[in-house]
């Protein structure tokens, strides 16, 4: 069947991957990102720790191969991501000076998306940094920083690569609820205020059968400000092992997901949060859950891939 990825270019979409760069010595899990995507993530290469696990110390070599294989394969580079509590080194936690750690967030910032500028399409600058009730995630750049630190972020952003485009990125921010409107209350913020900000992701963290049904309309209200949205990290998960029901059931929530992204102009694409199941990151983390993707454990295409196919009109 048509790779997925020619199929969604007809629609002007990308559809992503999260990329381990150690699986890529894998030939059935390097065929797949190879054919399929069109837009490429580091799954944890970009992340603080793997990219400055000492103060003023970088180390590239995941991050160059996940760069290296999308300049390859023909593939955007998404940056995945320059501000996040967790993968945070402790050093980083271990500032108690604020002046000092805003210097070394806008170091980081600066350090990073520098060596990718003109490689990387989008940032996800600064990643979950809200609670479910809409209030400030209690990080150690909240705590220690206020709620100034995300500008600060973003400006360091634009000024280290004036061409990518800057988002903010969360999970359960799927549908219309608290976190999201707080989202959507910092982002008319910047825009009233000029602080740079271009985009908002959606990770899609879902479980088969809870698809918000308010998503698309969520979609919609972010884009009307004139911004991007994306899927970001999506995936379905189900018990496991699946039965026959819940991978129809998948197949139906991954075409609604895609389908509300088609359906929103600036909605530039859908991102899966890895190939296959047999590399998910859910069963380590939800014990019982996984299946979450559209391929199994055996790189065999699911009902899920079949879904999407559709869902983008593959030939
Ligand atoms: O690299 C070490 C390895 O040296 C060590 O032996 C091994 C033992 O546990 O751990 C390895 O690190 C793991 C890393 O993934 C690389 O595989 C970490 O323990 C593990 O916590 C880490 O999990 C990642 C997780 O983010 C961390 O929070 C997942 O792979 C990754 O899929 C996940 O991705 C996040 C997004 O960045 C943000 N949104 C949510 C999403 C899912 O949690």
């Amino acid at each position: 069947r048509e790779p997925l990825r020619d199929a969604a270019e007809r629609t002007g979409r990308t559809v992503g991957v999260a990329l381990a760069p150690h699986l890529l010595d894998d030939p059935a899990y390097r065929s797949v990102a190879e054919r399929e995507f069109s837009l490429v993530v580091a799954e944890n290469a970009m992340k603080w720790d793997s990219t400055e696990p000492n103060r003023g110390t970088f180390t590239w070599g995941g991050a160059d191969e996940v760069a290296q294989f999308a300049a390859d394969n023909d593939a955007e580079l998404y940056g995945h991501t320059l501000v996040w509590h967790s993968q945070l080194p402790s050093w980083v936690s271990a500032i108690t000076d604020p002046d000092d750690l805003r210097t070394a967030m806008t170091e980081h910032v600066s350090a990073v998306a520098g060596r990718y500028a003109g490689d990387v399409t989008a940032w996800d600058v600064v990643n979950e940094a809200f609670e479910g009730d809409g209030t400030r995630r209690r990080s150690v750049f909240q705590e220690r920083l206020g709620d100034g630190y995300i500008e600060d972020a973003f400006r360091a952003a634009r000024a280290a690569d004036p061409d990518a485009r800057l988002c903010i990125n969360d999970y359960s921010t799927d549908g219309i609820n608290a976190k999201s409107t707080a989202i959507y209350e910092l982002v008319r913020d910047f825009l009233a205020r000029g602080v740079p900000i271009d985009c908002v992701g959606f990770q899609s963290h879902l479980i088969v059968g809870q698809v918000p049904s308010s998503m698309e309309a969520n979609l919609r209200r972010f884009s009307d400000l004139g911004i991007d949205v994306r899927i970001t990290e999506l995936d379905i998960r189900t018990t496991t092992p699946p039965t026959p029901a819940a991978l129809e059931r998948q197949a139906a929530d991954y075409r609604t997901v895609v389908e509300a992204c088609l359906a929103v102009t600036r909605c530039d694409g859908v991102t899966l949060w890895g190939v296959s199941d047999a590399n998910s990151w859910i069963p380590g983390v939800f014990p019982g859950q996984g299946a979450a993707l559209l391929w199994d454990e055996d790189y065999a295409t699911k009902p899920a891939y079949t879904a999407v196919a559709d869902a983008l009109g593959a030939g």
